[in-house]
């Protein structure tokens, strides 16, 4: 008996001593914080030049909603391959299909059957955002492994089946803070378990051309040891208004409810809401039915009686948009009748002294379209316009409904800040010599 006892405390022991290590383990891992690869200070990404355009970059997407990526490589006009791509949802399947060129053999749809160890070798760079679960392996944390159960451990199971030369993990800024760091810490040290050399940072897209507020972290690993550097931000040159469309169907204009909702001065005051701002609220994926975000300050001179009634919720224009005032060359280009998308009309609005929005878009019809009478009405972004803040081209098409492609768009990578990491790693040093 006695035996027994010394053997259940021995073994007790054991079991004690193995969590105080765990928990000191732990411990130590919330002290190394993490420091985030700097930014580049030498020529700018914007000047830079691809040293290989004719290698092939081969290019498998995972979690690839509308394939940021792959629009970017698009813009770029840079030789690349599509191996594989992927999506759970199957809008995203119709929208990927529209978009780019993949054999159906090389889609899946659930990355958990996604078996990828025949692409070993055959693909140069890996991309993907996978949905931030909230996930923590503290105290517990052994290795990649330990990560199973998590849409992560499926990024990771793929780099480590297909080992392609770079891999791209995009997600939400909260990632690094999600659980006092460990979280990440995780992710970090699975990436380098794996054997890549892992450079990360937080980019805001307003740093890259793109008038959106949108902190994403941007993890790179590289199979050879590098010195890369983030690509340094560049000046805005855009505003958001700069991006609209300039004919917008009037399913897109607020009713009374909304109006009242977006206007009130608690909503604009906690930034909840926005009206015609320089630099987009981060786009959020579910815009569609959503009074929070961006909306824009639009005329709209053919009201109907009933009309009337709805704009005493209007706020006041004058507050915001004084300062846009017809030059008298516009005003006479305006006042002679409009432009087809927008026939300027009644005598009563002549004698208004009347203020001027912002061009809705500058680079096409200077001014013109953007006449505005005290009648002016809010409305939301168009789905189009939501692509265009992520940096996605007309060239982009759009063949699910609204709904759907407001949540794509809200879900996607901002193309621009996708081309200048792109510039600065050199992608096509990583490229397939063609033979
Ligand atoms: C944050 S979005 C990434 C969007 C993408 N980076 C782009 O450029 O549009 C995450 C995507 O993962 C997809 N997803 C979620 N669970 C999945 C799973 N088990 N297998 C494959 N895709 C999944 C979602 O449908 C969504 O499109």
């Amino acid at each position: 008996m006695a035996t027994v006892e010394k053997e259940i405390r021995e073994e007790s022991e054991k079991i004690t001593k193995v969590k105080k290590l765990v928990k000191k383990r732990a411990e130590e891992l919330e002290d190394k914080a993490l420091v985030q690869t700097p930014i580049s200070e030498g020529t700018s990404w914007k000047e830079l030049q691809f040293q290989y355009p004719n290698r092939i970059v081969r290019l498998g997407t995972l979690f690839s909603g509308i394939g940021a990526i792959e629009h970017a490589f698009q813009r770029l006009g840079l030789k690349h391959e599509i191996v594989f791509a992927g999506d759970i949802e199957p809008n995203c399947k119709k929208s990927y299909f529209a978009n780019y060129q993949i054999k159906e053999e090389d889609w899946f749809s659930d990355i958990r059957d996604f078996d990828a160890r025949k692409y070993k070798g055959k693909v140069d760079f890996i991309v993907g955002g996978a949905p931030c679960q909230a996930f923590s392996m503290v105290g517990h944390r052994l290795g990649f492994e330990d990560a199973r159960g998590t849409l992560f451990y499926e990024f990771a199971r793929v780099v480590k089946e297909t080992q392609p030369k770079v891999f791209l993990f995009e997600n939400v800024r909260g990632l690094l803070n999600h659980d006092k760091g460990r979280t990440w810490h995780v992710i970090h040290d699975i990436f380098e378990e794996l054997g890549y050399d892992v450079k990360f940072r937080v980019l805001n897209s307003c740093d890259y051309g793109i008038p959106q507020h949108r902190e994403r972290v941007y993890c790179l690993g590289f199979k050879k040891k590098t010195d890369f550097k983030y690509p340094a931000p560049i000046e805005l040159e855009y505003k958001m208004y700069d991006f609209l469309e300039d004919y917008i169907d009037s399913k897109y204009f607020l009713k009374e409810k909304g109006v009242k909702f977006v206007t009130s001065h608690k909503n604009r005051e906690k930034s909840y809401t926005q009206i015609n701002g320089d630099i987009q609220l981060c786009q959020k994926r579910n815009q569609q039915f959503n009074w929070h975000g961006d909306f824009v300050y639009h005329p709209d001179s053919e009201l109907t009686l009933s009309d009337e009634a709805f704009d005493e919720f209007i706020f006041d224009v004058r507050d915001v948009e004084e300062k846009y005032y017809l030059s008298d060359k516009v005003a006479k280009y305006v006042l002679a009748g409009g432009t087809k998308s927008f026939k300027t009309s009644t005598e009563t609005d002549l004698d208004i002294a009347r203020p001027l929005l912002q061009s809705m878009h500058k680079m096409h019809r200077a001014g013109v379209d953007n006449y505005v009478t005290h009648k002016g009405r809010i409305r939301k972004l168009t789905p189009r316009e939501c692509l265009r803040l992520m940096g996605f081209k007309d060239s982009f098409k759009i063949v699910v409904s609204d709904t759907a492609m407001y949540q794509q768009a809200g879900n996607s990578i901002v193309v621009d800040v996708l081309i200048a990491i792109l510039k600065q790693l050199d992608i096509t040093k990583y490229g397939a010599s063609v033979s």
